[in-house]
This record gives C-alpha cells, structure tokens and sequence, in this order.
C-alpha cells in the first residue's frame, strides 16, 4: 500500500513505508525540514500543520501528547518527528527558517495561534485627557493606579483577562477557559457592571479630594478572534487580534454619542436573551466599519440561579 504526502508548495511524497515518520518522509524527499533536537520530542521546530487529512495521521504518542500539552497546539500542529500516517494528507511546514526556529523555541504555552469565539471588552474614562492636563503628573498616575486597581478587580473576578492598559482604557477578554460564548458574555456583561460600582465608591474620593469625578465607556462585542502570544522574543504578550476586537472598541467610543456608560453588540444581546436587563437600542454607524450596528444599553443582569 502507497499514500500520498503533500508537502503544501513545496513537493508531494508517494510514499510505501507507512512506518516512517513526517520528518523522514520530507527528508527523503529532499525537503530541508528543520528538527533542531533531533527528532526527539523536545524543541518542536519540526511542527507542521495538517491542512487536509487529519484522520489520517495517528494519534499522538506519550512524548508529543506531553510536548503538544506544554505548547498548548491544537490537534492539527503535530511534530513531524514523532506522527505517522495511514493515509492520504497535506500538510505545511511551520518553522521555515532560522528567524522561525528562534521563534518557535523561545516561545511559551500560549504562542501558537489559536481561533477562537470570545467576548472582549473595551472601556476608557472620559475627558481624562483634560483631567490630566490640570492636574500634577503626581496626581494624575496615583489616580490612574487607583482607578486600574478598582476596576480590574471585577474583571478578574468574573474570569476576564487584562489584555492591556490604553493610557486610561483597558481590554479585557472574556472566556479564554471555556467554550461557551453566552457564558463569555455573562462574565463580560457582570465585569462591566462591576466596574460601574467600582467607579461609584472611586467618585466619592475624587469628589472629596480633586473636586471631580469620572464617567467611563464601556463596550462589549463576541465573535471571532485569534489569540496567541506577540512582540519581540524579550516583550512577548499573550492579546486577541480581529475584528471583534476593533467593534469592541468602536462600541465603548459610541457610548459618546448614545450618551450611556455601557452597550452591548446585537450578538451579545442575542447570546444572553432576556437574561439582559436592556435600556435603550440605538443604530449606530461604528467609526471604520460599513453598515449601521445596533448597540443596546445595558442596565443589569437577571442572575438566573442554578437549575433555572
Ligand atoms: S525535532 Fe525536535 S520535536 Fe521534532
């Protein structure tokens, strides 16, 4: 029995002995296949993607299931050096040159792309450009500091992750430990209203203190994204790119024009139903993106009880 192995723009492998691995099977094809450990289960600069085919690659054996769970890969990146297969498959080689072998040796659990549906929420204080403009450098970061302090503690609280400070904004992902987008929602919709109180007992020591106070946006979108780790080797950080990122953002800046502190997106809204507590919905036409977004004010959450 003979099968085929295509190498994706690079060369195909008829190939007889189904006993050989991916990584001999593209070196006796002449393709310059990278294994920095040696084929020993230990750098994964051999990984490959499996594009087409996937059953019919064997299941991973001990040493890549080990290696495969501390990279945290998906089932179609496989180690070229430990997978076999029984059939038919394309594939594509992942570590191309030196920069990619750096790349793929220096990176952690979270560095491999991953698609997946999240909720991801944007907020910002606004006016806080003239807030600091009149106030001592001093001031302005003890106050940012407290602020980030107050409301980073209700997304922490409901399971978010602080992807990263904007100067006096922050987003924050939500469902990166499950696979349910309503509950993503949940937790985004539950952080945000707990930001709100948060900012209510900050009020009273700015009010006290600096005769002031602040009002913050809040947006809230789900969809599609892929998370990873990014950035030079010596700065990496774990974020969420796509789309759905740029629509959260756009939506907490429309909270400017429907004057409210928090909106959802439609598919949020749809996700949680009436557990939502909605005030008003408004279209609106998000700064880059074509087409009118209907964005809902959120007021509360019904919290259903267990078994409801
Ligand atoms: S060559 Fe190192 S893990 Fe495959």
């Amino acid at each position: 029995m003979s099968t085929r192995v295509e190498f994706d723009r690079e060369s195909t492998a008829e190939v007889t002995d189904l006993d050989q691995t991916l990584l001999e099977i593209a070196r006796a094809t002449g393709i310059p296949h990278i294994a920095a450990c040696g084929g020993n289960a230990r750098c994964s600069t051999c990984r490959v993607m499996i594009l087409d085919g996937l059953d019919n690659v064997a299941a991973r054996n001990p040493k890549e299931a080990k290696l495969a769970d501390r990279k945290g890969f998906e089932p179609q990146i496989r180690l070229a050096c430990q997978t076999k297969v029984t059939g038919p498959v394309r594939l594509r080689r992942l570590v191309i040159d030196e920069e990619d072998r750096k790349i793929a040796q220096s990176s952690g659990r979270k560095a491999t792309g991953k698609d997946r549906k999240l909720a991801i929420l944007f907020s910002d204080i606004r006016r806080f450009t003239s807030f600091a403009e009149s106030h001592l450098a001093y001031d302005v970061i003890h106050i940012l500091g407290r602020y980030f302090r107050k409301i980073g503690g209700p997304v922490l609280e409901h399971g978010g992750y602080i992807d990263k400070y904007m100067g006096d904004g922050i987003m924050a992902i939500f469902g990166l430990d499950s696979r349910d987008a309503a509950g993503a929602c949940r937790d985004a919709v539950r952080a945000g209203l707990g930001m709100l109180e948060e900012l209510d007992d900050l009020n009273i020591y700015l009010r006290e203190q600096f005769d002031t106070q602040f009002r913050i946006g809040i947006g809230v979108h789900v969809g599609p994204v892929i998370i990873g780790e990014m950035g030079h080797p010596k700065k990496m950080q774990f974020t969420a790119i796509g789309d759905t990122v740029n629509i959260a953002s756009r939506i907490e800046s429309a909270t400017k024009v429907v004057g409210c502190s928090m909106l959802v997106s439609a598919d949020v809204c749809k996700l949680l139903g009436d557990e939502l507590v909605q005030g008003r919905s408004q279209s609106v036409n998000l700064k880059g993106k074509t087409g009118a977004h209907v964005l809902t004010e959120v007021l509360g959450l019904n919290e259903r009880q267990p078994g409801q």
